[in-house]
């Protein structure tokens, strides 16, 4: 349970047994002060008392998360609503997932409903312990949280003159033993952080937007993506979903011949274009729970069952 700081924004670590009595006594805020700046704030005890269960890291012994990595150059292709969404779905369906939003953007969060004292950011500065860096989010779906404050760790990751590309790996191995996925989200473009969440993932998974060009954002993509492979050997493309699929059109329907000709191993069951997928965010809703009658709802669902392997998965 964390308090942040309104005037310093430092983050403090409360522990809730000391704050029970306050409650059972009828108190419904209590004043807290920063031990850094000093400044005095109320806290209203319900935000802090009903906040998330201890985290349950009891998982099989031995087995180790799937590390996958959402990721693309190219902005707005879907990125973040696939990793939401198959998250989301992969959590339905009984696995234990981790969901790392590694955008300054900190969009995933926004999408669950979901406003975590602490994230990404204060695991990677090693500002607070794991457990309280993440966030509960729906049963079996655990979020680390982007956001603006990752900008300053890209800035320290920049500077490291050592290693600087093991930054997040060394940060999340922790996790491996403790989900049974663990997805990242990228921003677009091409940074440090991109380049360390290669070097942690082991599989990739590309969305790709049935529009004008695709083809040749995969093909810079994959050429970044080479470069990596260099070093770590291990990590590989693993699935490419096309995302916007509009039938009424012609193009796009071309553009999937095009890429299923490329990539016929790659290549998974088209998301279609359906506006519900634009608007479940602005609730705080996944797909499932927004439109779960929808197309979009029917194609992540499809989504779970490649990535999971389980044929079986959200069948309805
Ligand atoms: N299949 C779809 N049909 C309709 N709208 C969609 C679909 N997929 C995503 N969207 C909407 O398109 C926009 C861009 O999607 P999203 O944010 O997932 O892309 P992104 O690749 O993560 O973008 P960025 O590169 O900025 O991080 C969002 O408003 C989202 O709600
Ligand atoms: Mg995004």
């Amino acid at each position: 349970m964390i308090i942040t700081c309104p005037k310093c924004a430092r983050k403090h670590k409360v522990n809730p047994d000391a704050l029970k009595p306050f409650a059972d006594a009828g108190k419904k805020n209590i004043m807290a002060s920063c031990k850094s700046c000093k400044f005095k704030f109320p806290v209203a005890l319900s935000s802090l008392l009903s906040s998330e269960e201890p985290i349950d890291m009891q998982r099989r012994p031995g087995s180790l998360a799937r590390k996958i990595c959402i990721t693309l150059s190219k902005g707005g292709v879907g990125k973040t609503t696939t990793s939401v969404n198959l998250g989301a779905g992969l959590a339905l369906a009984g696995y234990k997932v981790l969901l790392v939003d590694t955008d300054t953007q900190g969009q995933s969060s926004y999408i669950l409903g979901k406003r975590p004292g602490a994230g990404l950011t204060e695991l990677l500065t090693r500002e607070l312990t794991i457990s309280d860096c993440l966030t509960e989010a729906r049963k079996n779906l655990w979020l680390l949280s982007g956001g603006k404050s990752l900008a300053g760790v890209k800035r320290i990751i920049d500077k490291k003159s050592f290693g600087a590309e093991f930054t997040l790996s060394e940060a999340l191995t922790p996790l491996d033993d403790q989900f049974d996925f663990i997805l990242i989200d990228t921003s677009p473009g091409w940074d440090q952080l991109i380049v360390n969440v290669l070097f942690y993932s082991t599989e990739v998974l590309v969305p790709v937007a049935l529009e004008a060009m695709p083809l040749h954002g995969m093909s810079e993509f994959i050429k970044s993506l080479g470069a990596i492979q260099k070093y770590k050997r291990e990590i590989q493309l693993k699935y490419i979903v096309p995302t916007f699929l509009d039938l009424r059109i012609k193009g796009p329907k071309l553009l999937y011949d095009q890429l299923r000709k490329l990539y016929p191993q790659q290549l998974c069951k088209p998301i279609r274009y359906n506006e519900n997928l634009a608007d479940a965010p602005s609730f705080g809703k996944t797909i499932f729970e927004f439109a779960p009658g929808s197309t979009a709802s029917e194609d992540y669902r499809s989504l779970v069952r490649t990535v999971s392997g389980n044929e079986y998965a959200l069948l309805k």
